[in-house]
């Protein structure tokens, strides 16, 4: 039912929007009791198992999945999309030295928006705000391989239109090829985490999207949600625990500590998963295929992890999330700490698109209310 002011009725709505239903979508869904999610109908790890970033990204965007022409020319017309538009390859150096690429990454997307004169979503047709958004998901990768490289003092790498976008990302991100295994890895990553119902950066996404604002504007809000340790900051933080843990047998001793001390376990807990998450299960294996010492020790401090968290908060049904696995796989792959969210990025600034133009195609402006609970209104205004 619509609350209406001509009503007067209001929906007090729980902390944090649990539960909460504000939109509609077609694009995917997470059903958490049952561990599950998927894309347009087809279960997200079968994709992720199945097809390459480029076909699941078109299905995102186009609704359907494509064909093999259809994926040759989409793979193809992304790749295209990749170079950094002159002015922006002119800025980035200058930007990326000052600070962290998260944070460069959202200045290049607002220069890039302002660059390609990119107008309000809600003057441009469906094919128009496509093509933008075909072109700003091509472009992340770039952006952020091309920052990082400069913030390390490394020379630039020429963008490959012969690879996968993951593959092409790790390309420049190293100068050198990785290996075929490593690419497949990042890529599946990737494909787990386009979209996931409305996170916290999705929201956000689709909120600006409501007030008719340009792609780059909404992606740079979406970017800010995500930047939090609570969203897409995570995973580096779940390894810097694997540092402070140091050894297996620490863990119980060091995780108990943290939590009796009003700490957060980083990788851990979800809020609508409260068995396991389905992708950190899919990227647990992932990681034990590319093998190293990483991951046995990651699962072991997995284990040791969720039963003290189950002993020290009984009930709240707390697991590894997908930040944990991530960060794993991701480490194991060469990829620094300072890329693993921005990298989080890649992925889900496709899911961000697909929602603005979702949202865009039907919208009502988003504009929820609060409960006022300050001081008695009204007061009297002293004298200046
Ligand atoms: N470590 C320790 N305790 C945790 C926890 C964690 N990672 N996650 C949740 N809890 C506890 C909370 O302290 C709270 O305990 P209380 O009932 O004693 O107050 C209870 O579980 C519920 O927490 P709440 O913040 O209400 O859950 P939520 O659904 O809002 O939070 C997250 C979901 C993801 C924000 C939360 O689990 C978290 O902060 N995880 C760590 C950060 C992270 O990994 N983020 C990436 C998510 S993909």
């Amino acid at each position: 039912m619509r609350v209406t002011h001509e009503t007067g009725a209001a929906v007090v709505a729980p902390a944090g929007l649990e539960g909460v239903v504000v939109a509609e979508t077609e694009i995917g869904d997470v059903r958490g009791a049952e561990g599950f999610f998927h894309y347009r109908g087809y279960p997200a790890l079968e994709l992720a198992a199945a097809r390459s970033l480029e076909d699941v990204w078109c299905l995102l965007v186009d609704g359907e999945l494509p064909g093999r022409a259809e994926s040759a020319e989409f793979a193809e017309r992304s790749a295209a999309l990749r170079d950094l538009p002159p002015a922006l390859a002119r800025l980035l150096p200058e930007v990326a030295r000052r600070g962290p690429t998260l944070d460069v990454l959202r200045s290049a997307v607002s220069l890039l928006g302002a660059e390609l004169g990119w107008r309000p979503t809600h003057d441009l047709a469906a094919a128009e705000l496509r093509e933008q958004s075909l072109e700003l998901c091509a472009l992340v990768p770039t952006v952020l391989a091309s920052a990082f490289r400069t913030r390390q003092g490394l020379g630039p790498v020429e963008v490959r239109h012969d690879l996968g976008l993951a593959g092409n990302y790790l390309w420049m991100l190293r100068g050198a090829e990785a290996p075929a295994e490593e690419v497949r890895a990042v890529e599946q990553y990737l494909i787990l985490t386009l979209d996931h119902g409305l996170n916290a950066s999705t929201f956000t996404a689709r909120v600006a999207g409501s007030t008719g604002a340009d792609l780059a504007a909404c992606v740079c809000a979406a970017l800010g949600a995500l930047s939090g340790p609570l969203h897409g900051g995570a995973p580096s933080r779940a390894l810097a625990m694997l540092d402070r843990i140091g050894t297996p047998e620490r863990t119980e001793a060091v995780v108990r500590e943290a939590v009796l001390n009003g700490e957060r376990i980083m990788g851990f807990g979800h809020r609508v998963y409260k068995g396991d998450d389905p992708r950190s299960l899919f990227l647990r294996d992932v990681a034990r295929g590319l093998g190293g010492d990483l991951v046995g020790f990651a699962e072991r401090v997995e284990r040791s992890v969720v039963e003290v968290l189950r002993e020290l908060k009984p009930g709240r049904g707390l697991h590894a999330n997908v930040e944990f696995y991530a960060g794993v796989v991701m480490e194991r792959c060469g990829i620094a700490r300072e890329l693993f969210t921005p990298t989080f990025a890649c992925s889900r600034a496709i899911g961000w698109t697909a929602h603005v133009a979702e949202q865009v195609a039907h919208n009502r402006l988003i504009r929820p209310s609060a409960r006022y609970t300050g001081p008695p209104a009204p007061l009297p205004v002293p004298a200046a």
